[in-house]
């Protein structure tokens, strides 16, 4: 108790010395979100990470976020405390790949879900996040959409417009494998409770859902919703949901949706990220450039 009270007061003291923001996604652990400045969604991250004032930002979540936040402020340290922290999905798809992907649909507008690489946002015309997806498609001119890596989301967003959505086969493995048996069972165990699904998941789960949204977008919706939920995503977001309303009660969808990755950092990897100043998360000029322009293009769409 009192080494992870010491862990705490130095990462605070290092904080302030080193001038850094801590930024943690809404599945990160739950010591971890309380020790950030701000914890959110994907879109809520990347925007904190643009009006920061400190030079260095310590990123706890996966690579393709600190990467973002790296291609917005190329002026500041981002830091990733470790560096192995990937997103599978992210993985399921190549630059080179997309580039041949690309020759099939002369016409389409590439669509890159965030969960990407940078060299995969170079290759892109713009990026959506699971909570703008839709309304990034509709922006679009074309009426074709390579919409890459996530197939769910491709087809969740394909129920909202008219375009002709072309999914690259990727898909989150945790997202992927709740199942429509999982839903069916959490809602006999809590008949009252509504259930909140994330885009990732599978047609059938959402289908059994009675709301989509982000993750921040389901911290803002159970607000002023009723008392109990079902919640599909992955179970970091309890600690926020529980936290923010003690009075209600939240479940997960089942006992698996954990995503691995999101779990890696702790206190004593952020500690020593901020001791050691690492991982530095630097992209090549060139493709920061090209990723930029996708990132910044989704930015300027309303919501
Ligand atoms: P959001 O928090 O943007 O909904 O992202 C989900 C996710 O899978 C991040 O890895
Ligand atoms: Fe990637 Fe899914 Fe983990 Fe998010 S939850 S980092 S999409 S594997």
């Amino acid at each position: 108790m009192q080494d992870t009270q010491n862990i705490i007061e130095r990462i605070l003291e290092l904080k302030e010395e080193r001038n850094a923001v801590i930024l943690a996604h809404n599945y990160e652990r739950g010591e971890i979100q309380d020790i950030a400045d701000f914890s959110g969604d994907s879109l809520g991250l990347s925007k904190q990470a643009m009006k920061q004032e400190a030079e260095v930002i310590v990123f706890c979540g996966v690579n393709f976020m600190a990467e973002s936040a790296a291609i917005l402020s190329p002026e500041k340290i981002v830091l990733l405390p470790e560096i192995y922290a990937g997103c599978p999905m992210a993985s399921m798809i190549t630059a080179e790949a997309l580039r041949e992907e690309k020759k099939k649909y002369p016409d389409a507008a590439v669509v890159c879900y965030v969960n990407s690489t940078a060299e995969v946002k170079a290759e892109s015309d713009i990026c959506c996040t699971s909570a703008n997806a839709v309304e990034v498609v509709n922006s679009l001119e074309e009426d074709e959409i390579l919409f890459v890596p996530d197939k769910n989301l491709a087809d969740y967003v394909s129920r909202f417009s008219t375009k002709k959505i072309i999914p690259w086969e990727g898909y989150c493995p945790t997202h992927n494998q709740i199942l429509v048996t999982d839903v069916i069972k959490a809602r006999k165990e809590h008949p009252n409770a509504e259930v909140l699904a994330h885009p990732e998941c599978k047609r059938d789960v959402i289908d059994l859902s009675d709301k989509v949204f982000s993750t921040t977008g389901m911290v803002e919706y159970v607000k002023d919703a009723g008392n109990e939920f079902i919640i599909a995503t992955e179970r970091g977001i309890l600690h926020k949901l529980e936290k923010d309303n003690p009075e209600k009660k939240f479940y997960n969808v089942s006992e698996y949706t954990v995503c691995p990755e999101m779990k890696a950092i702790n206190l004593e990897s952020l500690l020593l990220s901020l001791e050691e100043m690492q991982y530095v998360i630097t992209i090549p000029e060139e493709t920061r450039v090209k990723a930029r322009v996708a990132l910044d293009r989704m930015l300027e769409v309303k919501r």
